[in-house]
């Protein structure tokens, strides 16, 4: 197992390029089930997540090939015959988007068994909306000893899906269902993430009939079959949300590179808020947003996460990491996940003054961090610990960083490159 280990207080300096997004290469790596024919994806990040989840395509029947390397690197599936409908324990269970076979399996196979997900330990997680949305479809559906079993001897058919609330999950799973059921699929209150987007985008490049992406009303006509694409995936706003976090509380100036403002979304008028400066930087051969931290400390700015385009539950605990050191009191809130906030008792280790009510994190920002030795317990709690690390006065050891390599590719080189003292021990 691996530890990180920080040495804080060093402002960042330079570049550093967003990988591919890993919220989107899941999906689409999960759409290249739906048909026979080859889909590249280029931009692809490395990541322990798509490795996992490479290995549960192979174990229905697809082949996953990574190629190239840098800029040019990119993953092929190609299901040209589906050998297993069944996705085991064994793989669903390190990681929910391995669950999301359910639906490709389940529209070319006519069925599906399938082990309830696991995955980050952020709350209860159900599944009921993906299930109530492929019975309404059509799909006889039962849990067994763990598994969805599901079939559609007649096939899929269109229906109207009335969604209780936003589920991206759901969303994914409707959609890429629906591209094969016959007739018309209405999703109301879909998911409009760019993730959502990114996938929709490259099930229309596979032949795919869909109005709507990007809205909360998605119409999508089925056909009877897909074919192949060639997809280049967007680039990671998670992931470069946390590195301009990392740069506002460490000081320092960095350009992040292949990322926009607007990819930022609602990150960017609550860093503004807080005083770091974010601009377009156009010095660049592709997009690129210069992020200058504070002089002083950052001031106190309230959020509340919210289905997109609000404030991304994704980005709430490296949101917190900058607000421990703020000055003021900020209240966080919390409104997707009901336990996203293991962070809170390893951020006090640092030194952090957080105290929870229900929903809402009150962080009294101090003066100071010190490092200390503290746990990752999911995979954007461990990009906390590192910007509140690289803010913190002394040496943070954070264990547990298989989290960490979750979802963010070669974290300890990007920030080295600009000048963080971070790197990773053995033990
Ligand atoms: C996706 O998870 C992301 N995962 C999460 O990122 C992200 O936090 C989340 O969307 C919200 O943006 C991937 O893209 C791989 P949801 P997902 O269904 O689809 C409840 C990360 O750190 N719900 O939108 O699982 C659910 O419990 C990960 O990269 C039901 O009640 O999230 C939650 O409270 C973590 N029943 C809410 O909906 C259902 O059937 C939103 O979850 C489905 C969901």
């Amino acid at each position: 197992m691996d530890r990180i280990l920080i040495e804080g207080g060093t402002p960042l300096h330079g570049t550093l390029a967003i990988s591919g997004s890993k919220n989107a290469v899941l999906p689409l790596m999960v759409a290249g089930l739906l048909t026979d024919q080859p889909v590249i994806l280029r931009g692809t990040p490395r990541l322990a997540d798509t490795r996992t989840l490479a290995s549960v395509l192979q174990e229905l029947g697809a082949e996953v090939e990574e190629f190239g390397s840098g800029p040019g690197e990119g993953v092929r599936v190609h299901a040209h015959d589906l050998t297993s409908v069944r996705a085991p324990y064994e793989l669903v269970s390190k990681m929910r988007a391995s669950f999301w076979v359910l639906g490709p399996l389940l529209a070319r196979a006519r069925k599906a068994e399938v082990s309830l997900p696991g995955g980050c330990a952020i709350g209860t997680r159900p599944v009921d909306l993906y299930l109530t949305g492929l019975a309404k479809m059509g799909a006889d559906i039962a849990v067994e000893g763990g598994y969805v079993i599901a079939a559609a001897r007649d096939g899929l058919k269109g229906a109207r899906l009335d969604l209780p609330f936003v589920s991206v999950g759901a969303t994914h799973v409707l959609l890429m269902v629906a591209t094969l059921a016959e007739g018309t699929t209405i999703i109301t209150n879909a998911a409009s993430e760019p993730e959502i987007v990114d996938v929709g985008r490259c099930l229309q490049a596979l032949g795919a009939q869909i109005d709507g992406l990007g809205t909360r009303t998605i119409h999508i006509s089925g056909v009877a079959q897909l074919g192949g694409a060639d997809h280049t995936v967007s680039r990671d706003r998670i992931e470069a949300g946390a590195y301009a976090l990392a740069v506002a509380a460490s000081g320092g100036s960095v350009d992040l590179t292949g990322i926009t403002g607007e990819e930022l979304g609602a990150l960017l008028p609550a860093m503004r808020l807080a005083g770091v400066q974010v601009e377009e930087n156009t010095t660049h051969t592709q997009p690129a947003l210069r992020v200058s931290g504070p002089d002083a400390r950052p001031n106190a700015t309230p959020v509340t996460t919210e289905p997109y385009p609000g404030f991304a539950t994704d980005l709430q605990a490296p949101f917190m990491g900058l607000m421990c050191r703020a000055n003021g009191v900020s209240r966080i809130r919390e409104t997707i996940f009901e336990n996203r906030f293991m962070h809170v008792q390893e951020l006090a280790r640092l030194g952090a003054d957080i105290s929870l009510e229900g929903d809402t994190a009150i962080v009294t920002g101090v003066d100071q961090l010190y490092g200390a030795p503290v746990m990752a317990t999911d995979l954007r709690a461990s990009v906390t610990l590192v910007i509140a690390g690289l803010a913190a006065r002394g040496t943070t050891t954070i264990n547990r960083v298989y989290h960490l390599d979750r979802g963010y590719e070669r974290i300890e080189e990007k920030l080295s490159a600009c000048g963080a003292k971070i790197w990773r021990e053995k033990i």
